[in-house]
């Protein structure tokens, strides 16, 4: 059976998340921000972040397949769902759950870049930014986290575990 190592626990990640829900609502007041979640693992992050947020925000997702093992991308990436909101001259925020080598991030921020946004931002909920191969900037980071692979709070390993409110660091 794998092992379950406490990273985070759920008061831990709440606070994380009203830090950057403050932090994001005040740099964007005044104006309309489109959240664009990246599919699956930030869907539990974007549920509380926009409920966080005080200024108003559409929502769009996004899914990009990343062909590799289980526990690192390949940086041969995919799209498997495109935005459906108009993001020509908008401000867009795209959420991310975790940052690893950032080409699954980078790919998709240049996609974004080609309907030409007014701008666009990345907030990663953690970043292993040690592992970093782009020079990707993630704009709000909740937590540096080092090597291992997380679980929980809606990351996955092989589709178990988003479930789990706390986050973990799973031993194989
Ligand atoms: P990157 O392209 O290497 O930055 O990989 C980013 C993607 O891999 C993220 O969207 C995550 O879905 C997934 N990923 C990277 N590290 C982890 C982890 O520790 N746990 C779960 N998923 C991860
Ligand atoms: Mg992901």
């Amino acid at each position: 059976m794998p092992d379950l190592v406490p990273v985070l626990k759920k008061d831990e990640i709440a606070k994380v998340v009203t830090e950057l829900a403050q932090k994001i609502s005040s740099d964007y007041h005044g104006r309309e921000l489109i959240l664009i979640a990246v599919l699956k693992g930030a869907f539990v992050f974007l549920s509380d972040l926009i409920r966080l947020i005080t200024i108003p925000v559409k929502v769009d997702f996004i899914r990009a397949a990343s062909y590799g093992s289980n526990t690192s991308s390949s940086g041969q990436i995919q799209l498997t769902k495109e935005i459906e909101i108009d993001i020509n001259n908008k401000d867009v925020l795209v959420v991310e759950d975790i940052v690893d080598t950032g080409l699954t991030l980078g790919y998709i921020v240049d996609y974004l870049k080609s309907f030409e946004p007014c701008s666009v931002k990345v907030c990663a909920l953690l970043d292993k930014i040690e592992r970093r191969e782009t020079d990707l900037t993630v704009d709000y980071t909740g937590l540096v986290v080092s090597k291992g692979f997380l679980v929980g709070y809606g990351l996955d390993y092989a589709e178990d575990y988003r479930n789990l409110p706390g986050i973990y660091d799973l031993k194989l």
